[in-house]
């Protein structure tokens, strides 16, 4: 046994901050308990003081897991720590993470406040906090670019005011592995509550060069004691330190770190599909651990290599972390007890009402097709799933198209108990019924990206599509998949229509917004990262 690293998941939170990331309340639910069940230590499930919203995820989450500390963020804002304990209190480990900026230039250009002013802060805020929870995460946000001394007496101050953990945020990918590690060498040298383990260091790391991972790894060799991360690294701009990228790491490197975690290794890749279904956010082919590509060899030498003995070209294998080469097929034959055991391997777990419409949808398409494969599944549930986006919903469409007219397409579209027909051309079909979409819902949109593939194998195969929308200058992910491409398509594209219309009922006027704006005209404007 080596020495015990925490996992603190931030998916919800930073992670679901990221373009196109966003979830329904139930998506989150489904994910939190996924990720409990994966092994995390603690989940971040949002900012619930920054909309409605996101406070009743985090409450929901908090009512919901059973072994998982619950964590809401938390400005050094009196309203913050209220709302935020209100969002919490329910859970079984309820936890609060507090923050404020400490660098020079987040002190002088966003809040305006001398180092004097930002110890005070701290101070009185996790006196105010103490009186609502036993656990208290502290962030000094940008603290890789803080001068070293002022950091030292900001944590000071943070522990000898309660905090029970102290979080290192490289808040925006600034640090290189070595600086990172021997600024958390120092940290512990300088600190005995961080070399008696009565308060846990943690790190949080910035993608933006691509060493979130590098840099959670060395921190952990210099001794800290928790690292933040994300599923699939979901996280503002280049995203935080992946989840199954540290893990991994430590995993084949055990002779170089020797600790442990939680994390049950075999739920990795699942787990990571799940969330990838649920935002519609892809993995590129090459992404480390998880992506298409990372168990495929294409070389002639490497095939050789990998057949005489795997080892010579593959450092992991995918066993170990859920993949699984040879999927086990399903067909109309296979009745619930299969699909519930299924969707046990895969982690997936489903209210009845969810599985009943999973299992009506499997025995649709195990009908058309002979062979309803793994990816099928995924993109069954995820439609599911994806289906409790409140919005539209499309009881019918047509189209007609071919060479020698303008392709064309009525569809009904209904929101509530509202219902909309349009009619519109394009230069295709999908265009069309793209066309006819904007008219029924009035939205003007740029399509960003469009993917269409084929999941499963053979003719009868079901068209996947994924998309990226632009609507009033936001990114939104839709996905959705039909044994009818088109459908499909205008699936995938009122997907991300809902997800656009659930941010605008949830975030239009947020009341931490207004909170900004009011602390923006004293102090400077301030944003989380
Ligand atoms: O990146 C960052 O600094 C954060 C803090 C709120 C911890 O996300
Ligand atoms: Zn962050």
């Amino acid at each position: 046994m080596g020495r015990y690293i925490k996992i603190f998941d931030t998916t919800l939170r930073d992670g679901e901050q990221s373009p196109g990331a966003s979830m329904t309340l139930d998506q989150k639910v489904e994910m939190a308990e996924a990720l409990e069940s994966l092994g995390v230590d603690v989940i971040e499930a949002g900012f619930p003081v920054s909309s409605k919203v996101q406070f009743e995820a985090v409450r929901r989450v908090a009512g919901t897991l059973k072994t998982a500390a619950v964590v809401g963020l938390s400005r050094c804002v009196k309203k913050d720590i209220d709302i935020t304990y209100e969002a919490v209190k329910d859970a079984v480990h309820p936890m609060l993470h507090l923050f404020i900026a400490t660098s020079p230039l987040h002190r002088e250009f966003k809040l305006k406040k001398d180092r004097s002013q930002v110890l005070e802060s701290i101070a009185t805020h996790l006196d105010y906090a103490r009186q609502y929870f036993k656990r208290i995460e502290f962030s000094p946000e940008d603290a890789s670019r803080t001068e070293t001394d002022f950091l030292l007496e900001v944590i000071k101050t943070a522990i000898a005011h309660g905090a029970t953990t102290i979080n290192i945020p490289d808040t925006v990918g600034f640090s290189m592995p070595d600086e990172f590690g021997e600024l958390i060498e120092k940290l512990v040298s300088e600190i005995p509550e961080f070399q008696s383990g009565a308060v846990d260091l943690s790190v949080h790391c910035h993608n933006d060069l691509g060493l979130a991972a590098a840099n959670s790894l060395a921190a952990v060799k210099a001794g800290a004691s928790q690292v933040e991360v994300t599923l699939n690294g979901i996280g503002e701009r280049a995203g935080n330190c992946a989840l199954e990228e540290l893990v991994m790491g430590l995993e084949v490197r055990r002779d170089l770190y020797n600790v442990d975690t939680r994390i049950q290794k075999e739920y990795l890749y699942p787990t990571g599909k799940l969330l990838q279904n649920l935002t519609g956010l892809l993995f590129q082919r090459n992404k480390p651990i998880f992506g298409d590509n990372v168990f495929t060899h294409e070389s002639g030498i490497h095939q050789h290599g990998v057949l005489a003995h795997r080892e010579t070209y593959e450092i992991m294998n995918p066993n170990t972390i859920g993949r699984h080469s040879e999927s086990l097929v399903m067909g109309r034959h296979s009745g619930k007890h299969a699909l519930q055991e299924k969707l046990r391997q895969y982690n997936i777990r489903l209210s009845e009402e969810q599985f009943q419409k999973v299992f009506e949808r499997f025995a649709e398409i195990a009908d058309k097709k002979k062979e309803v494969y793994d990816e099928d599944l995924f993109s069954i549930v995820s439609n599911v799933l994806g289906g409790t986006i409140d919005g539209y919903r499309m009881p019918y469409f047509h189209v007609y198209t071919g060479n020698t007219l303008i392709p064309s397409a009525t569809i009904k579209l209904i929101e509530k108990d509202e219902e909309y027909i349009a009619s519109a051309t394009g230069d295709g079909p999908v265009d069309a019924v793209f066309n006819a979409i904007d008219k029924c819902c009035h939205i003007t949109t740029r399509l960003e990206e469009y993917i269409i593939q084929a999941v499963g194998s053979g003719k009868d195969a079901q068209g996947q599509v994924k998309l990226m929308l632009e609507i009033e200058q936001e990114l939104f992910a839709g996905k959705a998949s039909s044994t009818d491409i088109v459908e499909a398509s205008a699936l995938a594209y009122l997907n991300a229509v809902n997800r656009y219309v659930l941010k605008r009922l949830s975030n239009g006027h947020s009341e931490a917004d207004e909170q900004e704006s009011q602390m923006a005209e004293a102090t400077g404007k301030s944003r989380t990262k």
